[in-house]
């Protein structure tokens, strides 16, 4: 399958790549800086920003499945999540591919079950609110597309090594997780094409 990997230099998205590029599949990478990707497998590697169509659409076009693994850094009002993905979904129903997933969070409601994970979230409700506000706005993009959506939503993501895919849950959990990338990306991987992930937020 050709898989665009928007973010594919960030932490997840490289892991991302060289396990879907090990397994055959055909991946289309797509970040601001092509360095970033020096030593990275991926079939091709597409730089631009993520607001830029004309870039974009090149490293969409011909692809079954997209995956957004980016995550805001830096400026927090940047519109990434918001802008960033309706990019994405315009962009797919142009050319074609349905399936979308989307790497997201748990920390903030619905998505936060039981008093621990609430209290324990509550700081960083105060200090990230602009960006609790573009994921949300992000989960409005991707649940109304039309598109064949998941929403990942991992507790704390680590960089330990996995064999295995991680099991994720329909329902938040009511602790605090982590869950290793490679675990999460295998994951990601062998649901991939099963239309019983599509319109789901799946947590881990
Ligand atoms: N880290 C955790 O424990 C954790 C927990 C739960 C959920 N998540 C979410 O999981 C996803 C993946 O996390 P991660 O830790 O692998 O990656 P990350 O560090 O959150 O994101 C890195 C990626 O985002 C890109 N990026 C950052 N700011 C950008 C901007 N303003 N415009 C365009 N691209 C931008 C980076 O591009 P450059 O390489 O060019 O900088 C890179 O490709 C993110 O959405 C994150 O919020 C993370």
């Amino acid at each position: 399958m050709r898989i665009t990997v928007i973010g594919a230099s960030g932490p997840t998205g490289k892991v991302f790549c060289q396990l879907a590029t090990e397994r055959g599949h055909d991946v289309a990478a797509y970040v601001r800086s092509a360095e970033r990707m020096a030593g990275v497998p991926a079939a091709k590697v597409y730089a631009g920003g993520p607001f830029d169509a004309a870039t974009l659409e090149p490293a969409v076009e011909g692809s079954q499945a997209v995956l957004i693994a980016f995550g805001l850094k830096g400026a927090r009002r940047t519109p990434l999540y918001s802008k960033g993905t309706q990019l994405v979904v315009d962009t797919m129903h142009r050319l074609g591919p349905r399936r979308l997933v989307v790497v997201s969070e748990a920390a903030y409601a619905p998505h936060l079950a039981g008093w621990l994970a609430r209290t324990v979230s509550s700081a960083y409700h105060l200090t990230q609110r602009p960006i609790i506000t573009e994921r949300r706005l992000q989960d409005d993009i991707v649940t109304t597309s039309g598109l064949d959506w998941t929403i990942v939503r991992p507790g704390l993501l680590t960089d330990a090594p996995a064999s295995t895919a991680a099991s994720a849950s329909l329902e938040p959990f009511r602790r605090f997780t982590r869950v290793s990338r490679t675990a999460l990306c295998l994951s990601i991987l062998e649901w991939l094409s099963d239309p019983d992930t599509f319109g789901h937020d799946l947590y881990y």
